[in-house]
């Protein structure tokens, strides 16, 4: 039975992903940092023929991610994918944004990647063809006003997808990235709920006229860890409802 872990995969996102992969029979390494958070979203998902198991770590913390590699590596038979779904936004005009929040913000989005998907290499390499999928955002391909360090991760995770896909093609390990565009989940929930984000604008914006359910974005993640996408690595799907395609004014 194969083995995933997922980081920030206690929420949106990330336990969409988690319950996805539930359903189809992995083993569910659910991480990230509040250990209520992701004991709820153990105890949540949908159970499978495969197990599920929380673990607290931080992306930004090398020693963190070592030892949970290491407890996976006594609880399961192999590691098979690393789903890097972590990510913090800060929203910050860029004449003020304070380097502490765009050291936070690519610290964790994009370091935080190239952190776990180094640490996780050697165990990688050693399952029979693992994947790596890092979930992007579309702001790593378009500017969005007030969220420079974001962006700017979001566009480095898309290089880095290309490069250690590139480096580790004949390791066998894939390395691809699934870019949402605006998704439900609490990121998005929170701007609306507080006012900075209009859903009505939003979606006034996206041709298919209404956000990303977190499932859409986690069967893509899924098809991009299957053999069926045996021959892609160190792409980005965007999967945007079509926003960034939408060039009318
Ligand atoms: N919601 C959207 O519209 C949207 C759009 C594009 C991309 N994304 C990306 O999807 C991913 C998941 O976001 P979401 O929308 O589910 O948001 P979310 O806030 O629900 O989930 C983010 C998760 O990352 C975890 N996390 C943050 N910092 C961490 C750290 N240092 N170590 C470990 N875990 C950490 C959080 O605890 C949380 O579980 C993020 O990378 C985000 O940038 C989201």
């Amino acid at each position: 039975m194969k083995t995933a872990l997922i980081t920030g995969g206690a929420k949106g996102i990330g336990l969409a992903i988690s319950q996805e992969l539930m359903r189809d029979g992995w083993n569910v390494v659910i991480t990230g940092r509040d250990e209520h958070a992701i004991d709820s979203a153990v105890a949540g998902l949908t159970t499978g023929p495969g197990k599920a198991v929380g673990k607290v770590m931080d992306v930004r913390d090398r020693a963190s991610i070592d030892a949970v590699l290491a407890e996976v590596r006594d609880e399961f038979d192999s590691l098979d994918s690393l789903i890097n779904c972590a990510g913090v936004i800060i929203r910050d005009e860029s004449e003020v944004l304070s380097e502490a929040d765009w050291e936070t913000v690519i610290d964790t989005d994009l370091s935080g990647v190239f952190r776990c998907s180094q640490a996780a290499f050697a165990d990688l390499e050693k399952a029979e063809g693992a994947t790596i999928v890092n979930v992007g955002s579309i702001a790593g391909s378009v500017g969005i006003a007030g969220r420079a360090g974001y962006t700017a991760a979001k566009a480095g995770l898309e290089g880095l997808t290309r490069t250690l896909g590139l480096e580790w093609a004949n390791r066998d390990i894939r390395v691809n990235a699934v870019a949402p565009g605006w998704t439900r989940t609490e990121m998005v929930a929170g701007g609306i709920k507080d006012g900075r984000l209009s859903e009505a604008a939003l979606t006034a914006r996206i041709p298919q006229k209404r956000l990303a359910e977190p499932h859409e974005i986690a069967t893509v993640v899924k098809f991009l860890m299957s053999s069926d996408s045996s021959y892609i690595t160190g792409q980005t799907i965007t999967v945007d409802g079509g926003i960034t395609i939408n060039g009318n004014t």
